[in-house]
């Protein structure tokens, strides 16, 4: 397989990353990833874009332009042949040099990005899955997609361990987003969800679900609910490039409403699986 560097195309078991890499010793970086289908990006333009706002928001400077970037990452589905469903992973760091907190003097960013099978999660978008609640204790700029997560890891292994799939985040009793995904809640026909501030990422799916939202003359409030909320919600589901539009039918071991899938719900799964068709 060949993955994209900041100077070229390389074969992945080429790869070799020094040990004073600055994604490895300070997750001193920002990523991006990227859902493939039938061989093609989707909403490849909102992540580029976000690619590099979170890279500015850092001032790490990205190693190609915006049109480069485009360029290559169609490439590297090329030359892998890439025709099924799956997902390309990329990051930047500041570099590589001694190890000192401050930025490192005349440093380039290192960048890699390779692609990966990942199929399509069908049933579990029919059935719905479980989700518990967690504190977001994350820091003040989730907008940007740094590498940083450590939170993030520990709440999803948090709901892995009690056998779900989403750990929910609040702050304070108001839910901010998931741990790898945006979270939504349904309440007499209109939407609710986290106003896309500082506190969490800006999901492409997000963008497209508000769209599909307003589309069918679904009211969609960016407007936080908390985890008392949940409990006489209608329907709840989450997004993300990975999960798509998923159903969540059980939180903290309590049912959603008749723990099933909601029609807003089953609405906009169909109106993604159409766009991203
Ligand atoms: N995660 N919120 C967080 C904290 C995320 O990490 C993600 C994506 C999202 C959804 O963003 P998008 O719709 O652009 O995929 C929301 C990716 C999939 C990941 O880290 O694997």
């Amino acid at each position: 397989p060949y993955v994209l560097t900041e100077k070229e195309f390389m074969n992945q078991e080429e790869l070799m990353y020094p040990f004073e890499e600055r994604g490895l010793q300070f997750g001193d970086g920002v990523y991006e990833v990227i859902r493939v289908y039938h061989g093609e990006h989707y909403l490849i333009e909102e992540h580029v874009e976000r690619l590099y706002r979170s890279a500015e928001a850092v001032r790490i400077e990205v190693p190609y332009t915006k049109e480069e970037m485009y360029k290559k990452l169609d490439q590297l589905l090329q030359l892998n042949e890439f025709t099924g469903d799956g997902k390309v992973y990329l990051q930047i760091t500041r570099g590589t040099a001694p190890r000192d907190h401050t930025f490192p003097e005349g440093v380039t960013a290192n960048l890699y990005a390779y692609v990966m099978d990942l199929p399509r999660k069908v049933e579990w978008m029919k059935q719905g899955v479980s989700a518990i609640t967690q504190p977001d204790v994350r820091w003040d700029l989730c907008y940007i997609k740094s590498l940083n997560l450590l939170p993030n890891v520990m709440a999803k292994q948090a709901a892995a361990e009690a056998g779900s799939f989403e750990a929910i985040l609040h702050r304070d009793g108001s839910v901010t987003e998931c741990s790898s995904s945006n979270a939504y809640l349904v309440k007499d026909g209109a939407i609710y969800t986290h106003p896309a501030t500082k506190n969490i990422l800006h999901g492409c799916v997000r963008i497209r679900v508000e769209a599909f939202a307003k589309k069918a003359g679904i009211p969609f409030h960016e407007q936080a609910f908390t985890l008392d909320d949940i409990k006489s919600a209608d329907e709840m589901f989450l997004s993300s490039s990975t999960a798509e539009v998923m159903p969540i039918v059980e939180v903290d071991g309590d049912q959603v409403a008749e723990g099933t899938p909601g029609t807003i719900t089953q609405k906009l799964q169909q109106a993604y699986e159409e766009d991203a068709r």
